[in-house]
């Protein structure tokens, strides 16, 4: 059994989602976590979940789009700033999207630019075109981060200046993030 088909029939937790089947298109991406111990660091992976075994996943901890926060609860800035940014449209790829730079930032909380565009290699959008995400994910990166930190007024996105004010976006505060369960780090 696939992760992905153990996530949306088992759990019911549908808003993974399943594309191609066959890890091409990214709508099923999900971040892994698991922790090393020789070296004892903690690293994040953003995975197909339609690709991954589910006899493979001992002491990995599995972040779905619904573990990050939802409309009834709080949107994560991930989650809010691609759709402040008008980077979902039909939403199926949305999820995935999400994860992908979700488990990008749980790496580094300040990519560059050249980071965001490498984390959606694996994600496919037939609806935006692609620069509405990132223009939306671009806040995310160095100079951005620089410029929420030290409360500057912010200067505005040259190539785009009206697809959003990222002045209205809520803060990423990367020391707020979920813990990788105790239990999953193994002896
Ligand atoms: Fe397309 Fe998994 S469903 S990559
Ligand atoms: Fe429709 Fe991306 S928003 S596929």
């Amino acid at each position: 059994m696939t992760l992905l088909t153990y996530l949306r029939r088992k759990l019911g937790l549908t808003g993974t989602k399943l594309g191609c089947a066959e890890g091409g298109c990214g709508a099923c991406t999900v971040m892994l976590s698991r922790y090393q111990t020789h070296t004892q660091q903690l690293l994040h992976y953003a995975v197909n979940a339609c690709l991954a075994p589910l006899c493979s996943l001992h002491l990995v901890a599995v972040t779905t789009v619904e573990g990050i926060g939802s409309v009834a609860r709080k949107l994560h800035p991930v989650q809010e700033r691609i759709a402040r940014s008008h980077g979902s449209q039909c939403g199926f790829c949305t999820p995935g999207i999400v994860m992908s730079m979700y488990a990008l930032l749980r790496n580094n909380a300040t990519p560059k630019m050249a980071d965001v565009e490498e984390a959606f290699h694996g994600n496919l959008c037939r609806c935006t075109g692609y620069r509405p995400i990132l223009e939306g994910y671009k806040t995310f990166t160095t100079l951005m981060f620089r410029i929420f930190n030290v409360n500057c007024v912010f200067v505005s996105v040259q190539e785009s200046p009206s697809l959003f004010n990222a002045a209205d976006f809520a803060p990423f505060d990367p020391t707020q993030e979920i813990i990788f369960p105790p239990e999953l780090m193994g002896s």
